[in-house]
């Protein structure tokens, strides 16, 4: 789970800041999300110095999601609507995943499963791509693609091609060998998940 590219963190910062407008654009991420984000955001020597991030859900809405730093990664909330969760269940799609079943260490226990999340409509994931730490790109599109012919929605990574679904799961015949990497998480009562810490046992 720990981030082996040290080496790449300034490369990584830069491209991160400088693709994050982008991203977001093309998440279709309400502007309004952003400067609410930002007001949780604890100092700078703070979030250098690793500490959680605590983030509103109440304004990320259905099928949006919101790009926040930990860490010095970046890390996507998504909150996923019905109609992605029905496409990530399904047979045809789990059939084109490399590690449908979330069997290699890329998630802390409570995200092994289906979805690779606590709840099944909220997504936490570090936005870097496993073949080289390039961030890709939310793609909530769905069928043919310039990249993909039946694309079910998800990222795509536009360094050299790879895919992930919407729990962040690698397809098969990209050059990602990972599914995206689940940091530890929790949710708290008053409607905020808080990035960097486990649950509660
Ligand atoms: S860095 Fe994403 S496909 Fe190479």
């Amino acid at each position: 789970m720990d981030d082996t590219r040290t080496g790449k963190v300034s490369a990584l910062r830069r491209r991160f800041l400088s693709t994050a407008v982008a991203t977001m654009g093309a998440a279709g991420v309400a502007a309004t999300a952003i400067p609410f984000v930002r007001s949780w955001q604890p100092s700078a020597r703070a979030r250098a110095a690793g500490a959680p991030i605590e983030i509103g859900l109440d304004a990320i809405a259905p099928g949006q999601q919101v790009l926040v730093t930990w860490r010095r990664k970046p890390v996507w909330v998504l909150r996923r609507t019905p109609e992605m969760l029905r496409r990530l269940r399904s047979a045809e799609l789990e059939a084109r995943l490399r590690d449908p079943d979330s069997e290699k260490d890329q998630q802390p226990e409570y995200a092994g499963n289906e979805l690779r999340s606590i709840r099944p409509d909220i997504l936490v994931v570090v936005a870097i791509c496993t073949h080289l730490g390039c961030i890709p790109n939310f793609h909530p599109e769905t069928g043919k693609t310039r990249f993909d012919s039946r694309w079910p929605g998800g990222y795509f990574c536009h360094c050299h091609g790879s895919k992930f679904d919407f729990a962040g799961r690698v397809f098969k015949n990209v050059p990602a060998p990972l599914n995206l990497v689940i940091p530890p998480y929790r949710f708290t009562e008053k409607s905020t998940v808080i990035v960097g810490e486990d649950p509660v046992a």
